[in-house]
């Protein structure tokens, strides 16, 4: 039987929600990362270092015995940060703020509506060594939702990047060739994390013979040129500028299956068995191992985790559903076989 060794990966996106969620999710991601990078879009937005300590303690409190999943936090940058906030960011052992546009995805509304405005804050993180996390879409009602990426590329991106040479930015859950290429030519201060969707899936999964909620995410899933390109990047010549990053957002069954569905794919069940199953097909099994479990520690300036993980080629069927607190969560690609598996 086939198997593959690997240091043991990080995930360097990944939502947990709070409360009974958030107990329900955290030992999916505790039993096969070392860390993972905590997104801080709970309702009220993890702002404050206080929070943030406040919220690290939870997810804790729900990792299971004897495992040495560490979480990373992250601080929701709003209007209202401060230099002194990521002083005190960086003292706490914060990792990075994260960057949503106003009204770009779940619990953006507190978002950032002019970043220019905090080229200040921003400076503070470039010299603190903190790192800046950008969802990476405007939000202008004139913009397409499918151009939302490489508009941010423009107006803001490229901006930010010749403004702040020092500062350390991740693209997130990049979707287009746009970024892929952005990401490969600018300087080492540039990297992106990309999900398991992104790298899957192109629109036509999304909308062709029905809408399909459970491919809902943002940023939306683009066209195959785009998937393709992506695949390309973490693939090629400049892919250690990509890590790995899953972007497991879940929402309860019933809000996803809804008249006006949220957006998120909940992968965090198989995730390492997704990338393993996306790698194989792109005939780059040997390139697993940096894209999961080194190329984003680095950028992180992180050791790499010091155990190891092994995937077997055997085939595992995805659940259905999951408990998520008092409900239930379909997880991505729900009740089909997948050929990899992890032996735990
Ligand atoms: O699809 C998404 N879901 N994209 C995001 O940026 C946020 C996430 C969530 O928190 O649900
Ligand atoms: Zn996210």
């Amino acid at each position: 039987m086939q198997t593959l060794t690997i240091i043991r990966p990080d995930d360097f996106h990944l939502h947990v929600r709070d409360g009974e969620a958030l107990k329900s999710v955290v030992p999916y991601t505790a039993r096969q990362m070392g860390r993972a990078l905590i997104m801080p879009n709970l309702k009220p937005p993890v702002a404050t270092v206080e929070q943030a300590l406040a919220y690290r303690r939870q997810i804790e409190a729900a990792t299971p015995q004897g495992s040495s999943f560490r979480p990373l936090m992250s601080l929701y940058l709003t209007d209202k940060t401060t230099i002194q906030t990521v002083r005190e960011a960086k003292a706490a052992g914060i990792a990075a703020f994260k960057l949503y546009p106003a009204g770009a995805t779940t619990n953006s509304d507190a978002g950032v509506s002019d970043l220019f405005k905090l080229l200040p804050v921003l400076e503070e993180m470039a010299k603190q060594g903190i790192l800046f996390l950008t969802h990476g879409e405007v939000t202008d009602p004139d913009i397409d939702i499918f151009d939302r990426e490489a508009a941010f590329i423009e107006r803001i991106m490229k901006p930010v990047l010749q403004q702040l040479p020092e500062l350390k930015v991740v693209f997130e859950h990049i979707t287009t060739a746009q970024a892929a290429e952005l990401v490969c030519q600018a300087g080492d201060n540039l990297a992106a994390t990309v999900t398991p969707q992104h790298l899957m899936f192109n629109r036509n999964h999304l909308l062709v013979g029905g809408v399909r909620p459970h491919h809902y995410c943002l940023p939306i899933i683009k066209r195959e040129s785009h998937r393709q390109a992506l695949l390309a990047a973490v693939t090629g010549g400049q892919s250690h500028k990509f890590f790995l990053g899953t972007d497991s957002a879940p929402h309860p069954k019933h809000a996803k299956e809804n008249a006006c569905g949220c957006a998120g794919m909940f992968s965090a069940v198989t995730a390492i068995e997704l990338y393993a199953h996306i790698f194989e097909q792109a005939g780059a099994l040997h390139k697993l191992e940096a894209f999961s479990s080194q190329n984003g520690a680095r950028f992180y300036g992180l050791p790499e985790n010091s155990d190891t993980l092994t995937l077997v080629k055997r085939p595992q069927r995805i659940p259905e559903t999951i408990a998520f607190g008092n409900g239930e969560v379909v997880p991505m690609l729900a009740g089909e076989e997948l050929a990899w598996s992890v032996a735990y």
